[in-house]
């Protein structure tokens, strides 16, 4: 496993000026495999779930602007707990993918944002240290992704369910978010995405799509993406389990 003091994951310069971060966070999807409820609203730790995901980012003192992508309704009249959560903070209507969404959000940082973080509304257990192993790739140029390694072997189906092939297991990671790009190296790849009408894709393909260089960084299996009903109970529990009983302090 590669940890922060690795070579491998290189670690800034210790005297460089750490640059500023912006945060993009798609959170307007229609939440179909949760029986269509918009997941950011739900609640975890009796709070909206998003502002859960919004915690560790409104902690972390590089980032100076976030960016929001809500369901077009919500974006015209957001809840009232976001409009005055953080002066960091802006909103904007989200589009009918993921990575229109991505796009919006991304387009609306604050130019001072060097580094861009992008970040599903739906991983509300994310940590800092997640947060820092990704920015510490970004620093130097390049693009990072959270994962995990695969603990199942995978298999490639057909829509019959015959096996097409057995990739090593290995060799597989399952992707997450955070993901983190050089800011001007990612506006390129999405304004090259859209125009070459690339859309069946996440942020480090279309990344790599350009040129860019993407490592994989160590995420956590708890950082799950809240996806069906199940994962919300799962996400409670682990939520309690790092913050007491209670659930309600934030970190
Ligand atoms: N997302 C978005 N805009 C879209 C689709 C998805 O901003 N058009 C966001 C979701 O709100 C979520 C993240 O991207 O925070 C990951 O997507 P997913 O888990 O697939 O959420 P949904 O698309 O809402 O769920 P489903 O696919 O079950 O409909
Ligand atoms: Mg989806």
């Amino acid at each position: 496993m590669m940890t922060p003091s690795d070579p491998e994951t290189g670690a800034a310069s210790p005297d460089a000026e750490p640059t500023d971060v912006g945060v993009a966070i798609p959170a307007a999807g229609i939440g179909s495999r949760m029986g269509r409820r918009k997941k950011a609203f739900l609640e975890l730790g009796g709070e909206p779930l998003l502002r859960r995901t919004l915690e560790p980012f409104l902690a972390h003192d590089r980032v100076v602007s976030i960016a929001i992508a809500l369901p077009a309704e919500e974006s015209g009249r957001p809840p009232g707990w976001l409009v005055g959560l953080d002066p960091r903070i802006r909103w904007v209507a989200g589009g009918v993918t993921r990575l229109h969404s991505v796009r919006a959000a991304i387009t609306a940082l604050d130019v001072r944002a060097e580094v861009i973080l992008v970040h599903d509304g739906a991983r509300p257990l994310v940590s800092r240290e997640i947060i820092d192993r990704c920015l510490r790739v970004a620093d130097r140029g390049e693009g990072a992704v959270a994962g995990w390694p695969s603990v199942d072997t995978l298999k490639e189906v057909d829509s019959a369910g015959q096996i097409l092939a057995t990739p090593r297991r290995e060799a597989l990671w399952r992707a997450q978010t955070p993901q983190a790009f050089p800011r001007q190296l990612l506006l390129d790849a999405y304004r090259k995405a859209l125009d070459d009408g690339v859309t069946a894709t996440d942020d480090s393909a279309l990344f790599a799509r350009v040129g860019g260089r993407v490592r994989m960084v160590e995420g956590a299996p708890w950082n799950l993406k809240v996806t069906h009903p199940e994962d919300l109970e799962v996400a409670e529990l682990l939520f309690r389990l790092r913050n007491g009983p209670t659930g309600g302090e934030p970190r």
